[in-house]
């Protein structure tokens, strides 16, 4: 049995350079462990760098070093599951709260609530969240940036200063086949992150060695990303579509691509036509409605978050696609414009 449907054009196929040698004497938290730490807090002009096994152990780790048990988290409802799960994981309660046209947190909902305690934001799919707002709201937060290695506020890399927390996973533009990222300010901070991490979980040496791979062509790859979400966001500018909205002082890693149809309908038509034509595409993010529908967790006005739910597609945008996939992913588009689906697919694939 195929593991996996076959796709002409896939959302992901994991670009993973493999290490030609490892140090084997030391299977976890060793020398390649430190010289990805190193090398991270070099490229990112960071103080304190901690590797995890993967994006999630790095929230919950932060969340736990943070000594945040019982504090109210105010959090965007749009992001993956993981930023709410290890809130709950580490004895804290998420709240959620609506996005902006930068689908990241909308700050100035939040900052007179008297459901906050902290703020963890997403910087979505890439896109650095509102930090100067972030800051002018007096409440102390940290950055679930875990699609967003190699974005930029203002011209500074995020990581340089505050709290953020970064995936290596496979779906990552620098992936370390697993692997997560603590980047800090504070040495306290650090220590504490560091001893949890002892018994939370350690990153391989097997995976410190992938990501150092990586992280040499990082730059490349942001360049080769930057190009295709330009074609893809100048064809859905010119259909009438919305795209994610990217301030002019902020650097995206274009993670994802997304694009936001007119309905619900015309998403799903869409998602149907590709998939019929081979290609993959996914519908991010709907955690949300997982954690509210039993009523245990408080939630602001989520009108924006639920609009976008409903008619966001993510495009195939991995790591090593070429202008080819995009052509051909371009070329359904104008057939389906020609032609207007009448099925759409019953079921969505909803995928982290
Ligand atoms: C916003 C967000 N937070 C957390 C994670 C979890 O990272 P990981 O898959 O490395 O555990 C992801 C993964 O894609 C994510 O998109």
């Amino acid at each position: 049995m195929s593991l996996k449907k076959k796709y002409k054009v896939k959302f992901v196929s994991p670009k993973l350079r493999a290490p030609e040698e490892i140090p084997y004497e030391i299977l976890a938290d060793g020398p390649k462990v430190q010289e990805l730490e190193e090398a991270v807090a070099e490229y990112l002009g960071a103080k304190h760098v901690i590797a995890t096994s993967s994006g999630t152990m790095a929230l919950y780790t932060v969340f736990r070093g943070l000594g945040l048990r019982l504090a109210n988290i105010a959090m965007p409802a749009y992001t993956w599951r993981s930023t709410a799960e290890t809130a709950i994981m580490a004895g804290a309660k998420p709240t959620f709260f609506d996005i902006d046209e930068t689908l990241c947190l909308d700050v100035e909902v939040i900052t007179s609530h008297k459901f906050c305690d902290y703020i963890c934001v997403n910087d979505c799919f890439g896109c650095p969240a509102d930090y100067e707002n972030l800051k002018a709201s007096g409440i102390s937060f940290f950055s679930d940036s875990a699609s967003a290695f190699g974005a930029k506020y203002r011209g500074k890399k995020l990581g340089s200063e505050g709290i953020h927390c970064f995936s290596l996973s496979p779906t990552k533009n620098l992936t370390a086949n697993e692997g997560g990222l603590i980047v800090c300010d504070d040495i306290a901070f650090a220590r504490e992150f560091k001893l949890i991490r002892r018994w939370a979980g350690r990153m391989t040496e097997f995976n410190a060695a992938c990501a150092l791979e990586g992280l040499k062509y990082l730059d490349e790859t942001l360049i080769r990303k930057k190009e295709i979400a330009f074609r893809y966001r100048k064809f859905a500018i010119g259909q009438g579509w919305q795209v994610q909205e990217v301030p002019g002082d902020r650097e995206t890693t274009w993670k994802d691509i997304i694009i936001i149809l007119p309905s619900m309908q015309e998403r799903d038509g869409l998602q149907y036509h590709l998939e019929v034509a081979g290609i993959e595409t996914r519908v991010y993010f709907t955690p949300a409605p997982k954690f509210l529908e039993d009523g245990q967790y408080y939630a602001g006005d989520l009108t924006k978050t639920k609009n976008i739910q409903k008619r966001s597609l993510c495009l195939p945008c991995w790591v090593g696609v070429d202008q080819e996939y995009v052509i051909q992913v371009m070329q359904e588009f104008c057939k389906l414009s020609k032609n207007p689906p009448r099925r759409a697919k019953k079921s969505l694939q909803l995928h982290g």
